[in-house]
């Protein structure tokens, strides 16, 4: 069952989770992949709530939310395991099937084609409506150095968030 919320009424649990590490779940091509993120951000632009995750060049993610633009974000409560976001933070979609290898249960989608995953309930649902790759040039030298030495730079994926809940 899908206990729907209002995601702004759970901002403090869903910004703190981020920073320990949440999913990103991306489905094209008839394959699904999950990938750990511990950047995001949630607000308002264009009068919607949005939920922004920031996406490297190099993940297989970005190929899949390019194909079909539309993520969910999978957030832990409570107990879990934590060998998930271990995984799903150091292996790629290119090479294993993530939600095979750690078993996790696919929820199918509300508003997007794109399933939540049952083992980490809290879920947004987003249709991007805004991406933008990081400018070089705008980025503060500190960043920079720290962030970017090997060129691997970062999309914005601006997701419209359609549908939030905990899945029960
Ligand atoms: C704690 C943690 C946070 C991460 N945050 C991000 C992130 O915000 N953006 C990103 O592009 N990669 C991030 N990564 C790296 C990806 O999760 C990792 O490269 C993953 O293997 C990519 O999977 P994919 O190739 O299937 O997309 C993070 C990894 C960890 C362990």
């Amino acid at each position: 069952m899908k206990r729907k919320i209002d995601a702004f009424a759970y901002a403090n649990e869903i910004l703190n989770a981020i920073g320990k590490g949440v999913l990103m779940t991306t489905k094209a091509d008839g394959q699904v992949d999950t990938m750990t993120i511990g950047w995001g951000t949630m607000g308002i632009q264009w009068g919607k709530p949005i939920f922004i995750a920031y996406v490297r060049e190099s993940r297989h993610t970005k190929k899949l939310v390019d194909s079909n633009p539309e993520f969910t974000i999978n957030i832990p409560l409570g107990e879990y395991d934590k060998n998930i976001l271990g995984f799903c933070g150091t292996k790629s979609g290119r090479d294993v099937d993530k939600i095979k290898e750690l078993n996790l249960h696919l929820e199918e989608g509300e508003s997007v084609s794109v399933p939540g995953i049952r083992e980490l309930p809290l879920t947004l649902e987003c249709k991007v409506i805004y991406k933008q790759e990081q400018v070089k040039e705008a980025i503060a030298p500190d960043a920079l150095q720290r962030y970017y030495a090997d060129g691997d730079f970062h999309t914005a994926y601006y997701g419209q968030i359609t549908s939030a809940y905990i899945v029960e």
